[in-house]
């Protein structure tokens, strides 16, 4: 696959009068210009916090001002958060308006913008509220990535690592090359290999009731520390989402390691990767009881039970795995051991 900003120049000056771009600050300052037209925007906060009904509500009257139809192609232009609350919003407005998604952090690209997975958080809850819709369009431009802070590239690469973890061994440590190295420059073919392997899932399970639960490796848990996180703390000193999600890699590693067959050596591996960024938040991983509301609420479980994907080893993975409360509380204690 292609760079494909200049498919995206054209179809933006193709379509200037109908598309209205959803931008936040920081993209609208750095990603915008690079458009290549002038195109009327609507500018929303950035932050998981402003992931919420409100700022929904403030897209769709905006949708209404610029007197927005069906005819209306809504760009959106940004991270993750903005990418899944404008699909969501594009989704419900008028029963549905065109959504183009450009990505404009490593996370969105590899992850977020593949798969129709749209929605707000609602009530603490992440990712609460939203629909299954696919975009009418993608174009994944790695160029957007120059301007993005380095701690944003970190969630996205621990998103790829992921890919490899549950999918293709060789992925993964292509990866991890990539993340172990401070000052290596990100091969972009990585990138659209990420994004074929979530296809493959997506693929073959776009409403998440089977084989597509094993992308959630390490969100279990890692989920249930964001959100807690968010829950009590201001968003700039709360956990990043690539951050909880390395910890939840490493505690569903550990239950993997006493569940699934994961080796021993395998385990060090995955943890020796990931526990550089275990080591600035240690200190702040709650106690089980306090993940526990959060846990049980996680959209994977089934009858009341808490419910993993886990693997077998490096690129093998398994969903449905309930999982005693014991076991969980075992790997949160081995993160918090960390040196
Ligand atoms: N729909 C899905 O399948 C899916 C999958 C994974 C994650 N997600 C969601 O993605 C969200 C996290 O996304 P994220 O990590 O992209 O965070 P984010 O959307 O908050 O973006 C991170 C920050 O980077 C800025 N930014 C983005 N692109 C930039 C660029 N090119 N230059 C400069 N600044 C830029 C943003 O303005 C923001 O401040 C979470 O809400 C998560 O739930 C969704």
């Amino acid at each position: 696959m292609k760079n494909q900003l200049p498919r995206l120049q054209s179809f933006v000056e193709q379509n200037t009068s109908n598309i209205i771009v959803l931008a936040d600050r920081h993209t609208l300052r750095d990603c915008y210009p690079l458009l290549g037209s002038e195109v009327r925007y609507i500018l929303i906060p950035y932050g998981e916090i402003y992931k919420n009904l409100n700022s929904c509500e403030y897209i769709w009257k905006k949708l209404v001002e610029f007197g927005a139809t069906r005819n209306t192609i809504l760009l959106c232009l940004g991270g993750g958060v903005l990418c899944d609350m404008g699909a969501f919003a594009g989704a419900c407005y008028q029963r549905g308006i065109r959504v183009v998604l450009v990505p404009t952090s490593l996370l969105a690209m590899v992850d977020a913008s593949t798969g129709g997975k749209t929605g707000v958080n609602f009530l603490h809850f992440k990712n609460y509220i939203g629909l299954f819709s696919e975009a009418d369009e993608v174009f994944v431009c790695p160029v957007f990535l120059e301007t993005l802070p380095s701690i944003e590239m970190t969630n996205g690469f621990v998103e790829m690592l992921k890919h490899g973890l549950i999918a293709d061994a060789k992925h993964y440590h292509n990866v991890k090359e990539f993340f172990s190295e401070d000052d290596k420059a990100l091969d972009y073919q990585l990138i659209y290999d990420s994004i074929a392997i979530k296809k493959r899932f997506v693929d073959q399970d776009f409403r998440d009731i089977g084989l597509r639960k094993r992308l959630n490796f390490g969100h279990t848990v890692g989920h249930a520390l964001e959100a807690h996180s968010l829950f009590i703390n201001d968003e700039n000193e709360s956990i990043s989402h690539g951050t909880a999600v390395a910890l939840g890699i490493i505690v569903e590693s550990f239950i993997s390691h006493q569940e699934s067959g994961l080796s021993a050596d395998e385990l060090n591996q995955i943890t020796q990767v990931l526990q550089p960024l275990a080591l600035g938040v240690k200190e702040e991983i709650p106690k089980l009881e306090v993940l526990m509301p959060y846990l049980l609420k996680d959209k994977k479980n089934e009858n009341k039970k808490i419910s993993f994907s886990l693997i077998k080893a490096i690129g093998e993975s398994e969903h449905n795995r309930e999982i005693s409360v014991g076991l969980i509380a075992d790997g949160l204690a081995y993160l918090r051991k960390l040196k």
